[in-house]
């Protein structure tokens, strides 16, 4: 709805620069925080808690997924597939006048129910308009081929193309985000634009400070309700280094989710269902916690994506981590790498020995003692540069590490090598959309000793077709400013639609 100038995009490159350098030294005086508590807190040993374990998804085409909350007078409904006639289906965002005057005169509270109304029918339209796509196995939409979601043969890595190119449709023409003004920076309305949690800092600005047309600023209006709280900032300025005491996170939480809900009608509505949270942090799960309906309820955008410790598919989104050391794409992983680029080294992969299985991968390949054509180290030598290394490798070990989620998962899509999954209990980002065995490979963690073997044994003809999958989806995670469509921002945007929208592409 509004359009936003250069001088907007200008203004955004600028607070994004200065978010985690002089912003942060301005308010280390206002916070009173000593250097030691500014420093990174650079152990994040998660706390083992016991935690529910949710099923992961595997439905087809489309189905309901949740039970949206309805513990108040005023439900978030499931919404219905029976509600819709094609022949209502232009404008239903506009306003009739006439109506517009008569809902004037009635009381505020009508005025919310009938607006909420329509929002849900709009709702119900998208979804019918999506099972209608998904079901059309055989004909193209119309633009199908000039839109280019699909370029034949790699309409292999998603799971529906046509539901997703429909659904995706129906977000840029619907979809409505009401972001909570409530608070302050550094941990609300401002988050990290470098290093691993990027994505975090990404994303509330993009949301804040780009007029996005996703953002309304009529409460009323918005589908969902964002709590625009950096969980790094909450690590960064409030935690206690050492201490592994997340409670003043959680009440940071808890005190945010009191205000908004006293002072806005929207979360007491759904308890939440209809509002979301994003966090890159590994301890972004933990700092949920802080409210129940919030954990329970709410859309959760997080990284680590641990079905182990809570996050449930069905209702949380999984955010991927982008590792961007000065807030920008290094430079050699810019552009797809040339096709016919040599590769002469089977598997690479270079990290720190943290979390539970990267010592067993450590223990049998390091070094390349086993074979010369796996290179996996802790710390590369000096001599060796880790992005060339992924550009001369076939394939690229993104073990879990401290949490579920690895930033090498796309630095490897970025620089196409194969990206191998080793971790357990994780959900893969965008997977509600695109069929990840098309352009990755996963390894059981049981099966690390025989690691070369299937490797090996995959033929240059399916090496080829995974290849040619990830230069289908690297569009999907690249961070653009601004935004660009189908990029890593409409797609996590896309994700938490999909949530929303109750359904399962
Ligand atoms: C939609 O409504 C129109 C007129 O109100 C009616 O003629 C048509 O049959 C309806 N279509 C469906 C699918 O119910
Ligand atoms: C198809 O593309 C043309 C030109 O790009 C555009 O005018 C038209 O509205 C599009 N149709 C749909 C259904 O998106
Ligand atoms: C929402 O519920 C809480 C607790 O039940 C209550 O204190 C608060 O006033 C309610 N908010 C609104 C806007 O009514
Ligand atoms: C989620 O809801 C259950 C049941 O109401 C409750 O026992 C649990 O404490 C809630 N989880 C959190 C983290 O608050
Ligand atoms: C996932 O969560 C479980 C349960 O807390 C934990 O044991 C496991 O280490 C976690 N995975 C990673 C990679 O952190």
């Amino acid at each position: 709805m509004e359009k936003s100038g250069g001088v907007r995009a200008t203004m955004t490159v600028l607070i994004c620069v200065l978010c985690s350098s002089s912003i942060a030294a301005v308010l280390l005086l206002f916070f009173g925080v000593g250097t030691s508590g500014l420093r990174r807190a650079n152990s994040y040993g998660s706390l083992k808690l016991d935690y529910p374990v949710s099923a992961t998804s595997s439905s087809p085409i489309i189905q309901l997924q949740r039970n949206v909350i309805s513990s108040t007078e005023r439900p978030v409904q499931a919404v219905s597939f029976t509600s819709t006639n094609e022949s209502s289906k232009s404008n239903d965002e506009e306003l009739d006048p006439n109506l517009h005057r008569r809902r004037a005169s009635a009381s505020k509270v009508k005025t919310l129910i009938s607006r909420r109304q329509r929002l849900e029918m709009g709702l119900a339209r998208a979804q019918s308009s999506i099972r209608k796509a998904a079901s059309q196995i055989n004909i193209l939409p119309p633009n199908f081929s000039s839109d280019p979601v699909e370029i034949p043969p790699f309409a292999s890595v998603y799971r529906n193309p046509r539901a997703f190119y429909q659904s995706y449709l129906e977000m840029e023409k619907r979809f409505k985000v009401y972001v909570y003004p409530e608070g302050d920076p550094p941990i609300v309305h401002d988050g990290p634009c470098k290093n691993i949690y990027t994505i975090e800092g990404r994303f509330i600005h993009e949301m804040e400070h780009d007029k996005s047309r996703f953002r309304v600023t009529d409460g009323k209006r918005a589908h969902v309700y964002f709590l625009p709280f950096s969980v790094t900032f909450m690590v960064k300025y409030m935690y206690r280094p050492l201490t592994y005491d997340v409670t003043p996170l959680q009440q940071f939480v808890s005190d945010y989710v009191g205000v908004i809900s006293a002072r806005y009608p929207f979360w007491n509505r759904s308890s939440g269902a209809d509002h979301f949270m994003l966090a890159c942090h590994d301890w972004g799960p933990h700092a949920s916690r802080g409210n129940p309906d919030l954990y329970n309820n709410s859309i959760r955008v997080l990284c680590n994506a641990n079905t182990s410790e809570g996050f449930s598919p069905q209702k949380d989104v999984s955010l991927p981590e982008i590792h961007l050391l000065d807030g920008n794409i290094p430079s050699a992983l810019l552009s797809p790498p040339l096709l016919a680029a040599p590769r002469p080294h089977l598997a690479f992969f270079a990290g720190g020995i943290h979390g539970p299985i990267r010592p067993l991968l450590l223990r049998h390949w390091r070094d390349n003692h086993r074979d010369p054509n796996i290179l996996i180290h802790e710390y590369l030598p000096s001599d060796l540069d880790y992005y060339t290394l992924m550009l001369q490798s076939r394939f690229c070990l993104c073990p879990s590490g401290h949490e579920v989620a690895s930033p090498r998962i796309v630095e490897a899509i970025y620089a196409e090598c194969i990206p191998v999954i080793l971790s357990e209990n994780y959900v893969l980002p965008f997977s509600d959309v695109l069929r990840w065995e098309a352009f990755s490979v996963r390894v059981k963690v049981s099966d690390i000793l025989r690691l070369k073997e299937l490797l090996e044994a995959v033929t240059e003809k399916e090496y080829r077709t995974l290849k040619a999958g990830l230069r289908a989806v690297r569009r999907h995670f690249v961070l653009n400013r601004p935004a660009q469509r189908f990029d890593v921002f409409h797609m996590i945007l896309h994700s938490i639609w999909l949530r929303r929208l109750n359904i399962n592409l």
